[in-house]
């Protein structure tokens, strides 16, 4: 191999696909590598599972509070201060009170009861889909099931689902100009998803629901209540995070998949193999490509210094095709076991989601098997323009009957 040039920023590259070959080469040769930013003052790539891992579970050292998770500073201060109410973007011992918060809805235990109410959605997508002859993948399945979860669990009601979506998928997908029109977009859908919040919390004051919303707003921490606007944050980002990420692990793990046609066969003879196949899916093909920290001291990593206040990003594409971890990591295998992929990251922010995720994509997948003989793809998949999702904006197939 020679040696690839290193640009992780330049956002058409990602439309094509993810450069797994720019990772391994840096991987290899410069796994701590200072990266230039036209738009930052550059920041420290991280591609090795090891020093994923060791960052993430190192929030003392390595701060999410600080300036947040994504590679840009939040320089707007009003706009920092609602930010660090989510709980991604904060640190110990604040951020176990607010994890604390909304962690029991989302325990193994208390998402399987959704198992029946997910199985359903995933039935009546699939029966409306089995009715054409041609489908969105996206559209029309892979992003139904979380779209009704997450707003089921949050108490958003039906006519108001799938404009949130719209608005989600906007404020994350915000370097593709086919998600994004206009640079006000993002401001509009903001507000937009604030008013929404905000009628939600109207309808809760006068008739509490049991969901997310009415949590969010009756919870203390240190004796008093989330403000408006923390609210406000607070309820966009499940929202986000409940649609963004489901959907595209859902539609990355067929577009794998039908890449793999030897292991989608394999999937349809043994289909307990479903859940090792999710993890395998979701290792290939990671819904997040990258979250940021802030070095709150100097830190020597693999003979590099890395200074107080630099921005320090994780590259989960990498750490999942790390080949000291992964044995033969370009091979798509459903049965790999063990699977330490760390596309829900890795310690003190592990994916509060994870297991609503699991459960979304172990029902869909095992009821897109079931309903279907043949899955046939009529078109390239359209990928997003991003350097943060891994995210398909529309997938073509047909859904040819069991
Ligand atoms: C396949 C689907 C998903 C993927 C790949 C994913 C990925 C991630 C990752 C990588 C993090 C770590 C952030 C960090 O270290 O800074 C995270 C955190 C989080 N995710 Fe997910 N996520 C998924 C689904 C969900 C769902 C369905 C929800 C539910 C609303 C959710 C809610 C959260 C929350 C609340 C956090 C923050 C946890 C904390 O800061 O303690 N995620 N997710």
């Amino acid at each position: 191999m020679g040696n690839p040039s290193v640009d992780l920023i330049d956002q058409s590259i990602w439309e094509r696909g993810v450069p797994y070959e720019v990772f391994e080469h840096l991987r290899r040769s410069d796994p701590v590598y200072w990266h230039e930013e036209p738009d930052g003052p550059g920041f420290w790539a991280l591609t090795l599972h090891e020093d994923v891992r060791n960052v993430s579970k190192d929030p003392t050292r390595f701060s999410s509070y600080a300036a947040g998770v994504s590679r840009l500073d939040v320089t707007d201060a009003v706009a920092l201060a609602a930010y660090r109410s989510i709980v991604i973007a904060q640190d110990p011992p604040e951020h176990r009170l607010t994890r604390g918060i909304v962690s029991t809805i989302f325990t193994p235990r208390a998402t399987s009861a959704l198992e029946g109410p997910i199985r359903s959605l995933a039935r009546s997508a699939l029966d409306q889909a089995l009715e054409k002859s041609e489908i969105d993948f996206v559209a029309d399945y892979a992003s139904l099931v979380p779209m009704h979860t997450i707003s089921e669990m949050m108490g958003v009601p039906d006519d108001k689902r799938a404009r949130l979506l719209e608005l989600s998928g906007g404020l994350i997908d915000d370097q593709d100009p086919e998600v994004v029109a206009s640079p006000e977009f993002r401001s509009n859908a903001q507000i937009e998803v604030f008013m929404t919040a905000q009628q939600l919390a109207a309808r809760e004051r006068e008739t509490p629901g049991d969901n997310l919303t009415q949590i969010l707003l009756t919870a203390e921490m240190e004796g008093r209540k989330l403000t408006e606007a923390e609210f406000n944050t607070f309820f966009m980002f499940l929202i986000i995070a409940g649609n963004e990420t489901t959907r595209t692990a859902m539609s990355g793990g067929l577009a794998t998949l039908l890449d793999h046609p030897d292991q989608l066969a394999r999937l349809r003879k043994d289909p307990s193999l479903i859940p090792s196949a999710v993890e395998e899916m979701l290792r290939f093909w990671p819904p997040i490509h990258h979250f940021r920290r802030t070095a709150m001291c100097e830190v020597e990593m693999r003979g590099k210094t890395i200074r107080e206040g630099d921005k320090v990003v994780m590259w989960y594409p990498s750490a999942n095709r790390d080949e000291s971890e992964f044995e033969d990591p370009n091979r798509f295998d459903i049965g790999r076991n063990p699977n330490h992929h760390l596309s829900f990251g890795y310690g003190e922010h592990f994916c509060l989601g994870a297991s609503l995720a699991r459960l979304e994509l172990r029902v869909m997948f095992e009821e897109l098997l079931t309903s279907t003989a043949e899955i046939v793809p009529l078109a390239p998949a359209r990928r997003l323009r991003s350097n943060l999702i891994n995210g398909i904006k529309e997938m073509r197939v047909e859904l040819r009957p069991a």
